[in-house]
């Protein structure tokens, strides 16, 4: 786990990083007041961006990485290579375990810890999840 800042990213990265503060614009948060945006990274270059959405019935909420993975295989793509999240923690943020599941399963190699100051953790999926869920 490497860390450093927005700044000293390539610019792949710093775009990837972009597009999910845009995201996050979108946070449907009513509940938690904590927004949350993500975005994907396919091998050919496009990305995909999704937020939390909060539900009354709090078990239906989902995260913002899910949405920006489900977006991206909803539109077609399996061959995802580097996620990247944002919210508005101290450090950079740190995605829950079924997010973790997610991001095994459509095996993500590289994946940005972010916060809005900029504050960003770069990690493997092994790292985030060691042992992780497989059939
Ligand atoms: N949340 C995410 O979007 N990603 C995570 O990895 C952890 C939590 C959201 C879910 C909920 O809308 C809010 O943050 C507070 O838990």
């Amino acid at each position: 786990m490497q860390d450093t800042h927005l700044a000293a990213l390539s610019p792949d990265l710093q775009m990837l990083y972009a597009a999910a503060v845009v995201a996050r614009q979108k946070s449907y948060s009513p509940y938690s007041h904590f927004a949350v945006g993500a975005a994907v990274r396919t091998a050919e270059g496009r990305i995909y961006g999704g937020c939390n959405v909060e539900n009354a019935s709090y078990g239906l909420c989902c995260c913002g990485e899910r949405n920006a993975i489900f977006a991206a295989v909803c539109a077609g793509e399996r061959n995802l290579e580097a996620l990247c999240v944002v919210a508005d923690t101290k450090g950079p943020v740190s995605p829950c375990g079924a997010c973790r599941q997610v991001m095994r399963e459509f095996n993500i190699k590289t994946i940005l810890l972010g916060n809005m100051a900029g504050a960003i953790k770069i990690c493997t999926l092994e790292e985030l999840l060691p042992y992780g869920f497989d059939l």
